[in-house]
């Protein structure tokens, strides 16, 4: 056996810092069972019966909780996602199980139809894909699975063979979706932003003629709940959206829809961080990326934040302007390296008063103001706490020295995803359960929290210091 062979046949066996006790610790075994009942060979499916294929931003964030499981998983992950990549550099939002009924999930295969409708834009044949993208937290997954076992990650090419493609995929970004002109990255469609009926897309939505309920089925009813998922009339723009943009061949232009979104850029902005420590550890440089990674948050900065709320907003490019409506997507950008003092300060600010009351009228950040006419804590992304966005304020808040409130978040991360049965998301006051249970990023963030209680993530913009 080469050492290659012997070092994957050795992973296989057992995860990479190995703690006992640790891997006894009730939340891990139960992350690590649900994880285990989600994985099909090959990646993870967020939920068995609301999302049974796999979906972007959700594998990304799986990744970063299976390091800690198997590292050679969690490069798999990623692998099996950036292997479905489009000739245009678009990571595509659903890549689908082909052994999965069509009539299992809805928008099915048939409804995309990646593979005709999407040529021209470089759809690859072999695999069926959704058109529209997800945001992107791949390079950031990537680094942080690297750095879970670097012997490992370098023994088997994992960064060198995802770095032309994590490159691709932030090249199609910020050239063919730079609508606004302003260097930022728009979406197309709200399933892009992944927050998919947040109350800011309401007054951009209200422009698109929703499909008739008669030509489309949905799936999700079967599964979840109604009053927790988005209503029918969403549903209808959705698909409307979905269905015109398929009809232009996926190619990218002007829409009825383009949103400059304060999250979705921030991850990206991360991910610039990250694959500029990639192109490092290869050897192939890094810092032109790092610069561009701060030019853009400045220019997250002068497009979106808004200071009398206290936090960034989105934009319409259709309709003119910022949407005014307070989401948790513009607290995400406190994960960055290099914002401003005052902007970290208000952002905190914002995060513990009234709006969303962490630490005092909250166990969790809800997904939107719980003092906005649309808040429902229980309808998706219009109230209720994700485990996603949690994780990535816990990391900013430890990343700006915010020590006693990242501990408080990560306790009651921790605590609310055991009780809850690792949902999809929660009642932000009482953790209460919504949506799926068993949902793969909970188990995977919840997992990375238990492994990495004090990790931050400083070094992104640094060319040193390795730290998993
Ligand atoms: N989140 C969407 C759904 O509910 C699509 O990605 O199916």
């Amino acid at each position: 056996m080469d050492r290659t062979a012997q070092l994957i046949a050795h992973r296989t066996e057992t995860s990479v810092a190995y703690d006992p006790a640790l891997h006894a610790h009730p939340l891990h075994v139960g992350a690590a069972r649900v994880l285990e009942q989600n994985w099909t060979g090959t990646s993870t499916v967020p939920s068995r019966g609301l999302y049974p294929h796999q979906w972007s931003w959700d594998s990304a964030f799986i990744a970063i909780g299976l390091r800690h499981l198997s590292a050679l998983r969690a490069q798999t992950e990623l692998e099996t996602l950036l292997s479905a990549q489009w000739a245009d550099g678009r990571v595509p939002h659903i890549v689908f199980n082909p052994s999965v009924p069509l009539d299992a999930y809805f928008p099915s295969p048939d409804f995309w139809r990646s593979s005709t409708a999407g040529r021209a834009a470089g759809a690859p044949r072999g695999v069926e894909t959704s058109g529209i993208v997800q945001p992107p937290v791949h390079a950031l997954a990537a680094w942080l699975v690297h750095l879970a076992d670097p012997e490992l990650s370098r023994a088997r090419g994992f960064l060198a063979r995802l770095h032309p493609r994590l490159a691709a995929w932030h090249r199609y970004l910020l050239h063919r979706r730079d609508l606004g002109g302003g260097g930022l990255a728009s979406v197309v469609h709200p399933w892009e932003q992944g927050m998919d009926n947040a109350p800011s897309w309401d007054a951009p939505l209200a422009r698109v003629t929703p499909a008739p309920a008669r030509s489309f089925r949905r799936a999700d009813l079967d599964h979840g709940a109604p009053e927790d998922r988005p209503t029918d009339l969403d549903y209808g723009r959705y698909v409307r959206l979905a269905a015109d943009y398929r009809d232009r061949g996926y190619a990218d232009g002007p829409s009825d829809f383009a949103v400059e979104d304060p999250s979705f850029n921030a991850l990206l902005i991360a991910s610039e961080h990250a694959l500029a420590r990639i192109a490092h550890e290869l050897g192939a440089g890094g810092t032109a990326r790092h610069a561009r990674a701060e030019r853009l948050t400045a220019a997250l900065i002068e497009r979106l934040w808004d200071p009398r709320t206290g936090q960034f907003l989105c934009r319409d490019l259709r309709g003119g302007g910022l949407v005014h409506e307070r989401g948790v997507s513009g607290l995400v950008p406190l994960l960055l390296p290099t914002l401003p003092r005052d902007t970290v300060v208000s952002l905190v600010r914002t995060l513990t008063g009234p709006h969303f009351g962490l630490g005092t009228a909250t166990r969790l950040a809800p997904s939107y103001d719980l003092l906005g006419e649309a808040f429902d804590p229980h309808r998706y992304w219009r109230g209720p706490a994700w485990f996603n966005t949690n994780w990535l304020l816990e990391r900013g808040l430890r990343l700006h020295g915010q020590r006693e409130h990242a501990d408080a978040l990560r306790r009651a991360l921790l605590d609310t995803a055991r009780e809850s049965g690792f949902a999809e998301y929660v009642d932000p006051y009482t953790g209460e359960a919504c949506g799926a249970t068993g949902f793969g990023w909970t188990a995977a963030l919840a997992l990375d929290l238990l492994h990495t209680p004090t990790f931050d993530l400083r070094d992104m913009r640094d060319k040193g210091g390795d730290r998993a």
